[in-house]
């Protein structure tokens, strides 16, 4: 016969074993990936004739995702999506049309069009998404 201790042990036992293949699943990613999962939809973000208006299409709350869509400064017909979130500490990022650069406001850090950190302290690119133009419409997969 099991005692109550002895099963509580097993209890928690069975709990580490059968959590442990999620565990090594996460510890599986890549921490140098920055980009988005292309598992998702493609989800409207705004109209080509407002980002071209804009310079950029930015919504802090796209089905959870702060983001912001740029024309490619090397390939004016395509779009680049980023998550405007700061990797340093999570400052939203807004687009700098003049400079070419998002550019955070709290601790000075840029970020090339792409998401590549170009200056200051965030460690990692900011990540990107897929996006296209369809249309009028400028979409993203999230
Ligand atoms: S939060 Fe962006 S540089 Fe610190």
């Amino acid at each position: 016969m099991i005692k109550r201790r002895e099963f509580t042990n097993l209890l928690g036992l069975g709990l580490l074993v059968s959590s442990l293949p999620v565990a090594i699943a996460a510890c599986q990613s890549d921490p140098s990936s920055s980009t988005s999962s292309a598992d998702g939809e493609f989800v409207a973000i705004g109209t080509v004739a407002a980002l071209d208006t804009e310079g950029v299409l930015a919504n802090s709350d796209l089905q959870g995702n702060n983001l912001a869509v740029i024309r490619n400064p090397n390939a004016p017909e395509s779009v680049i999506a980023v998550s405007a979130v700061c990797t340093h500490s999570g400052c939203t990022v807004p687009w700098n049309a003049e400079q070419g650069v998002f550019a955070c406001p709290c601790h000075g850090g840029r970020f090339n069009p792409d998401g590549t950190v170009a200056d200051g302290p965030p460690p990692r690119p900011l990540t990107t998404f897929e996006a296209k133009i369809d249309g009028d419409q400028v979409l993203v997969r999230i």
